[in-house]
């Protein structure tokens, strides 16, 4: 790693490592980076830091359990590995890139770190989600920094655009593809393939987890979500108050029957603020085959921010793997180098609630006999809910007959009490599937 030219370290406040600002313009030199967890993520931010040798940042120690089967040859020569977090914290590092992923110890180690006045680069989604706000405090007491644009969409510049690039807006609604793996699963299903082939297909490259549930049951993408609403919308959830709903009950058929509907499905994670009212939904969607959301394939991560001055501004790309996600880490350690200022965000606590005004595709899977559509229409009639359309396709025994019905914008607690009554019918297969649709 050459030192040379290398840049001052003045930040807006004390420097990482406790230095006054007036010190480190006197002794300018590179920023001493630690990566805790070198695992997908870790390893990148090192190979690219090795690669691309920013005068700025010099990798000084990479921690992590058992760390001698983790020691490569082309990292430079005079990083220091070690299993041992206490030392690391206590030595003379700058910045602690937390790579480790989970709330413990992750927290704990970051937490110690800004205590002690030096910065911290994360892409720990869960820990930002939960306990950004006391963690940024807690930098803001001691002078540090806490940056953490991979948590979000990987690779992808979403926190930065909404911190910076739209500051000027009044963001009003939110809404993306957050989730790469249930992106996979699902433009693959919309080729044709069953869930249950397509995770395994994810699982065997590496997109899922042995245990998806973190993944297609939708608590990723709405830690994710809960980042970004208090970034463009302002406003400090508790991600617990989201309550996901997961892709697994979907069905090919779903994919025929959305796109004889002029859509197909996605993971959407979508939050709103109109009229004082805040909600947030994730789960999947029908989203329009012409909406940017239908065009993210495979991994792809997509937000669209709509801002009350500005219209849509669209982030689309790698939203996960190793080196698209470490571009997010350097990227932010870059800033720390350049002298950030720290970007002041007001927001306040909120309690959250689902309540969306869309249409919304239901199917039915029936042991079918007369009367059935007449009693479904019955009960969406008494709770005011007009039906946009009644789509069935040939082809499917009567024993397990699934067909669609469409209704026009109502509120989801609406249609909810009308589903309660529906579901008790003594004919209907499987709980029927009720999803959002986007228009
Ligand atoms: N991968 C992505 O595409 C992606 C995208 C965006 C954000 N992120 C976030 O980035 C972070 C890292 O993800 P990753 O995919 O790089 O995970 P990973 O491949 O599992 O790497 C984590 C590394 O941390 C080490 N580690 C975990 N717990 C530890 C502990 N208690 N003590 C010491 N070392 C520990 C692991 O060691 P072992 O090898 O011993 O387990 C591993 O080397 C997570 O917060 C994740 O959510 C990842």
């Amino acid at each position: 790693m050459t030192k040379a030219s290398p840049v001052s370290l003045a930040h807006d406040s004390a420097s990482p490592s406790g230095h006054c600002a007036a010190q480190d313009k006197r002794h300018p030199r590179p920023l001493r980076i630690a990566i805790f967890g070198f695992g997908t993520v870790g390893s990148s931010v090192a190979r690219i830091l090795a690669e691309s040798r920013p005068r700025e940042l010099e990798l000084t120690h990479v921690f992590n359990r058992g760390v001698e089967r983790k020691r490569v040859d082309w990292t430079p020569p005079g990083v220091i590995w070690s299993e041992d977090a206490a030392a690391v914290l206590s030595s003379d590092v700058d910045v602690i890139v937390e790579l480790a992923g989970g709330l413990d110890p992750a927290g704990e180690w970051v937490r110690r770190a800004l205590e002690a006045g030096k910065s911290v680069v994360t892409a720990n989604k869960k820990l930002i989600a939960y306990h950004g706000v006391e963690l940024e405090r807690l930098a803001e007491s001691k002078g540090g920094h806490l940056k953490y644009g991979a948590a979000v969409a990987g690779g992808i510049p979403v926190i930065p655009g909404l911190e910076q690039g739209l500051a000027g807006d009044r963001i009003e609604r939110i809404e993306g593809i957050l989730n790469g793996t249930c992106n996979f699963i699902l433009s693959q299903m919309q080729e044709g393939a069953d869930y249950a082939t397509v995770l395994a297909a994810a699982q065997a490259k590496g997109y899922a987890e042995a245990d998806p549930t973190e993944d297609v049951g939708g608590f990723d993408a709405r830690s994710k979500l809960a980042i970004l609403m208090r970034l463009a919308l302002r406003v400090q959830v508790n991600p617990d108050e989201i309550v996901p709903r997961p892709i697994t009950a979907l069905a090919p058929v779903d994919f025929s029957y959305a796109r004889d509907l002029g859509c197909t499905i996605r993971q959407v994670s979508c939050a709103e603020q109109v009229e004082g009212r805040l909600a947030a939904a994730v789960g999947p969607m029908l989203v329009e085959l012409r909406s940017p959301l239908a065009w993210s394939q495979d991994t792809q991560n997509m937000v669209i921010v709509t801002g009350h001055y500005g219209g849509d501004v669209v982030f689309s790309g790698h939203g996960a793997g190793g080196h698209p996600t470490a571009v997010a880490v350097v990227s932010d350690l870059l800033v720390l180098a350049h002298g950030s200022r720290r970007v002041e965000i007001p927001s306040a606590p909120v309690h959250v609630g689902a309540e969306f005004e869309v249409p919304h595709y239901i199917r039915f899977l029936v042991n079918d006999r007369p009367g059935i559509v007449a009693a479904i229409a019955g009960a969406l009639a008494k709770a005011q809910i007009n039906i946009r359309a009644i789509v069935q396709k040939a082809g499917y025994p009567a024993h397990a007959l699934p067909f669609v019905v469409t209704v026009e914008p109502c509120k989801s607690s609406v249609l909810e009490r009308a589903l309660a009554e529906i579901r008790t019918m003594d004919c209907m297969l499987v709980e029927p599937l009720n999803l959002q649709m986007l228009e």
